[in-house]
């Protein structure tokens, strides 16, 4: 798995962090435990996801995705077509 080869690669080179930028695309789950190792080594990860997209232009909200905001209740929906569909890593709720 990509994921376990990336946790190999960060125990054997140990890169400075703050020089790192991990960019990862495929599937979701693929993505969510590459992002679970950068944000718990301080990684940026930037992630395109990609959803079943009806309009492609923000009407039909079939492309929704929870991220963190810093007022209650703690997340709101962006969507991945208008507001992605690149996304921080450290943004993200993962259901
Ligand atoms: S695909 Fe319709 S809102 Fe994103």
């Amino acid at each position: 798995m990509v994921h376990e080869a990336f946790a190999q690669w960060l125990e054997r080179e140990k890169p400075i962090s703050d020089e790192l930028v991990v960019y990862a695309c495929g599937p979701e789950p693929m993505m969510k435990a590459v992002a679970d190792i950068c944000l718990a080594n301080r990684i940026e990860c930037q992630l395109a996801l990609e959803r079943h997209m009806a309009c492609g232009m923000g009407v039909c909200q079939g492309c929704a995705i929870k991220v963190k905001t810093d007022e209650p209740p703690g997340w709101m929906f962006k969507l991945v077509c208008k507001d992605g569909p690149v996304f921080d890593a450290s943004e993200l709720l993962w259901e």
